[in-house]
């Protein structure tokens, strides 16, 4: 099922998700949320961008010889970082912002597999990068959190009116909610 993709402005884009404990029903959640990604034609979705409160993401970067098939990654922590990149990236969630993003070109991300199998593996290229885009998600952080304050005034505008369409979107639907009996 093709979920509603949250934009920024909504604060469930701006907390910590919560650890999950649940495994059992994560296989319906990331069903959803690979049906949303790729209809959205995005590479990587965090949880919080479909609205759950759970440190939950799918990256697929299958396009690339960098991964075989689609990856799930539950509670992940990033323990180590090193070196330097700057790579334009975007977000489902800031629609038509593209920013150019310095990140640690390697990470070692420490991380539970859909089951609940714990994981420490070393992450580099557009993988690495997707990763640690979707984990500052799960950690309330957004890209122009990232650039120069020069850079962030330039979209601010084009922020301002996601977030007012983020706020209208919620208002319609909490109206729609109280009429239903
Ligand atoms: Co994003």
């Amino acid at each position: 099922m093709v979920m509603n993709v949250v934009k920024y402005g909504d604060s469930v884009l701006r907390k910590k998700c919560a650890e999950v404990t649940d495994f059992d029903s994560l296989p319906e959640w990331i069903d959803n949320m690979f049906d949303t990604m790729y209809e959205e034609e995005g590479i990587g979705l965090a949880a919080n961008q479909v609205g759950l409160d759970m440190n939950l993401m799918i990256i697929d970067v299958t396009h690339t010889d960098e991964a075989e098939e689609a990856l799930v990654f539950v509670n992940g922590k990033i323990t180590d970082s090193w070196g330097e990149s700057i790579i334009e990236e975007g977000c489902l969630s800031i629609p038509e912002v593209r920013l150019e993003v310095k990140r640690p070109e390697f990470i070692k991300f420490e991380y539970k597999t859909m089951v609940g199998e714990e994981r420490e593996e070393e992450f580099s290229g557009l993988l690495g990068r997707a990763i640690q885009h979707e984990n500052d998600h799960l950690n309330g952080i957004f890209i122009i959190d990232h650039v120069s304050p020069m850079v962030r005034m330039q979209v601010k505008k084009q922020l301002k009116e996601i977030a007012k369409e983020s706020d209208t979107n919620r208002k319609n639907k909490d109206r729609k909610k109280s009429f239903v009996l």
